[in-house]
């Protein structure tokens, strides 16, 4: 039913010339060819028991164009609203009438009207009945790996507002800087919130060092109470909650070099996690939750509590006393404890805890908000265990991955996530009727250690934030991409012409070629002794890997990679059943450094007949590259040869071995 309403909704936007509907409405019906004429002397009149205008509707209702008004403009009570943020609109040449139970039901009407408003500021008069299909439509922005201004912040709440998102959620604190004032703790502005490099990847790769606020050198900044709470106001002015992100115990390193005492070591250098087993770290952490409490008003806090690695708890006297006292059997599952006392503690405020999925570890209290970020099978967890689910799968939500084809886009972490395969999210369909109960929402993450500037940030988000858009007001939906990235297109051209600096879909390459088609070649099928394993984590299609034909693509994730690590990496075997002649030995390796793949050293082929007796044919090395890229290493000359021998030792740095095909020709 709500798929027949919305491709009705698409052939009607076409016939309007609006503006693009994005998402798109529930339904929508024309009553009339005639239009409803908008003028700067327009305000609207709030009946009684209606929400007040908002600044979206004031937006929505101001055309410059001086003209006399000829309709009203109405805002009317909507008491059988299906939810908080549903709306209703009439509009005719005499009236515009906007009917809603709350604020954020006006400024969803009011996105609406903006994007319906012709360029000459007429409305069309039509019939619109809509609400969202979930309550949390979500974009995080991590401000501590690169600090962004305020202004920016505000220009995002800005364009989610205009696409009826609801949510921005704020990665305050990492390694890479504390970002939030703190009066109890002045040390976390002082020195957790300065570092010694602007560019992450420089830092994060150099000494890792902090600065003092003021010193010349410093890279970082923080928002002050008084300016977050601005934010807020402006924020929930825009139906938009922020949710603010403090990380615990874990990606702390920041705070453990301004307050050392609170790592498990007290060295200030090389120190991630809070000690968990000093009654400190609990008193400092509710500290500062009472601060960000009374600067955000949000029903959910976020408390971090992803990738802990906890390896110096378990050489930690006050971690191993503290085990024993709450009796668990291993030092990690403080973890679980840290986070329960937070949950707690939240509750005790009558706030919801959000974490990570990794929070999951103990028992949480229900209705605690899980972002599921890794498996499915963590969300079917959370739901099992009565607790909320957002979800932010990294396969369809992690805005900080490529959007095109590697080596043309500015260098990102990895992975490959285009629009498309945003828009076709599809984590709800892997769970049932009772499992789906518990998702309330969706969100995009962007993480931004390879994000240095405002405009590359907005480059990374749009356009994908406007597929999780569509997908967090209209529920998942696969069939009507084209439409989809049509309307993409054109709200970047609106974007680009404001002046955000969104990725343009016209020059999109896409999926790698190689990638879309089977190849042939002498050793297909033929039979993989791996002299090294491959990694469990990246078996792609296991044993048959190397010789299925099967190229990979932009990601080392799609299952056409196999991923190797630890050792010599990369030392196979192919079978060729018979002595052949053969003239290349081709193999593809990927280069993603921001994942920490690299392509091998060298390259080295040894031949045999018999499969015991090899022979060195031919040893290339090989410098790497600074690009995301996939490369081929050859090798080209006459041999006959049954087996063939490669080996392809890890590059100077280490990292992962990513290979696809062995091609032989
Ligand atoms: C995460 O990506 N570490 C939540
Ligand atoms: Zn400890």
């Amino acid at each position: 039913m709500r798929r027949f309403l919305l491709s009705c909704v698409g052939a009607l936007a076409l016939t309007l010339s609006a503006q693009t509907l994005l998402p798109l409405p529930q339904s929508m019906r024309e009553l009339s060819k005639k239009t409803f004429v908008l003028s700067p002397d327009l305000s609207p009149t709030v009946a009684d028991g209606a929400p007040m205008a908002t600044p979206l509707l004031c937006e929505a209702l101001r055309v410059a164009t001086p003209r006399a008004p000829k309709g009203v403009c109405l805002i009317l009570p909507y008491p059988d609203a299906p939810n908080d943020e549903a709306y209703k609109l009439r509009i005719t040449p005499d009236s515009l009438l906007v009917y809603a139970k709350t604020s954020g039901g006006v400024t969803c009407a009011a996105a609406t009207l903006l994007q319906l408003r012709t360029e000459k500021g007429r409305l069309p008069c039509v019939e619109v009945e809509d609400a969202p299909a979930y309550a949390w439509r979500g974009v995080m922005l991590d401000v501590s790996r690169h600090f962004f201004p305020l202004s920016h912040l505000k220009r995002q709440i800005d364009i989610l507002a205009r696409h009826k998102m609801n949510t921005l959620h704020l990665h305050l604190t990492d390694a890479a800087g504390w970002r939030m004032e703190i009066k109890r703790y002045p040390r976390l502005t002082g020195k957790a919130a300065w570092r010694t490099k602007a560019s992450w990847k420089e830092w994060w790769n150099g000494d890792r060092g902090y600065r003092c606020e003021g010193d010349s050198a410093a890279y970082g900044g923080y928002y002050t109470q008084e300016e977050l709470r601005d934010l807020v106001a402006y924020a929930h002015a825009r139906n938009i909650n922020i949710v603010p992100e403090i990380e615990m115990p874990g990606h702390s390193e920041e705070v453990l070099a301004a307050y050392p005492e609170l790592s498990c070591t007290h060295d200030p250098k090389g120190a991630a996690d809070f000690c968990p087993g000093n009654v400190g770290t609990y008193d400092f952490l509710e500290n500062i939750l009472l601060e960000v409490m009374e600067v955000f008003p949000s029903q959910y806090i976020h408390v971090g509590g992803d990738e802990a690695g906890k390896a110096a708890w378990k050489d930690c006297p006050l971690c191993q006393q503290k085990a024993k006292e709450l009796g668990l059997d291993h030092v990690n599952a403080l973890q679980g404890h840290l986070i329960r006392h937070m949950n707690t503690f939240l509750a005790r405020h009558g706030r919801t805890l959000v974490g990570w999925d990794e929070v999951m570890a103990d028992t949480l209290e229900p209705g605690t908000h899980i972002m599921n970020w890794r498996s499915t099978e963590l969300a079917r967890e959370a739901a099992a265990r009565n607790l909320k689910v957002i979800l932010t799968p990294g396969a369809y939500c992690y805005l900080d991955y490529y959007q095109d084809a590697p080596p043309f886009q500015p260098e990102a972490i990895g992975g490959y996530l285009p629009l498309e395969q945003v828009y076709r999210f599809v984590s709800m369909e892997e769970l049932n009727t009772e499992e789906r109960k518990a998702v309330c929402g969706v969100q995009g993450n962007l993480w931004a250690e390879y994000i240095p500037t405002v405009a590359h940030a907005e480059y990374m988000l749009y356009p994908r934030a406007l597929a999780l858009a569509e997908i967090g007001w209209n529920g998942e939906s696969r069939e009507a991409f084209p439409d989809f990235r049509k309307r993409a297109a054109a709200v970047c051209d609106l974007l680009r012409s404001e002046g955000t600096n969104t990725f343009d879909l016209y020059t999109e390459i896409g999926l790698r070629k190689e990638y879309l088609t089977p190849i042939s070649h002498k050793a297909l099928g033929a039979t993989v002794v791996y002299n090294l394993p491959f990694s469990p984590y990246y078996p792609a299609a296991g044993a048959s890997t190397l010789t299925d034909g099967l190229r990979g693509g932009w990601t080392h994730s799609d299952q056409r990679w196999q991923g190797f690590i630890g050792g010599k990496r990369f030392d196979v075997t192919i079978d060729l059943e018979e002595v052949q002649t053969v003239r290349s030995v081709a193999t593809g390796f990927m280069h993603a450094p921001g994942a920490e793949i690299y392509v091998p050293s060298a390259y080295i082929l040894l031949t045999s007949e018999d499969g015991k007796n090899f022979t060195e044919v031919s040893r290339q090395t090989f410098d790497g590259t600074d690009e995301t890229t996939c490369q081929t290493y050859i090798w080209k000359g006459k041999i006959r040869t049954r087996y063939l021998r490669i080996q392809a030792p890890p590059a100077a740095k280490g990292g992962w071995v990513f290979a696809d095909e062995v091609v032989v020709k």
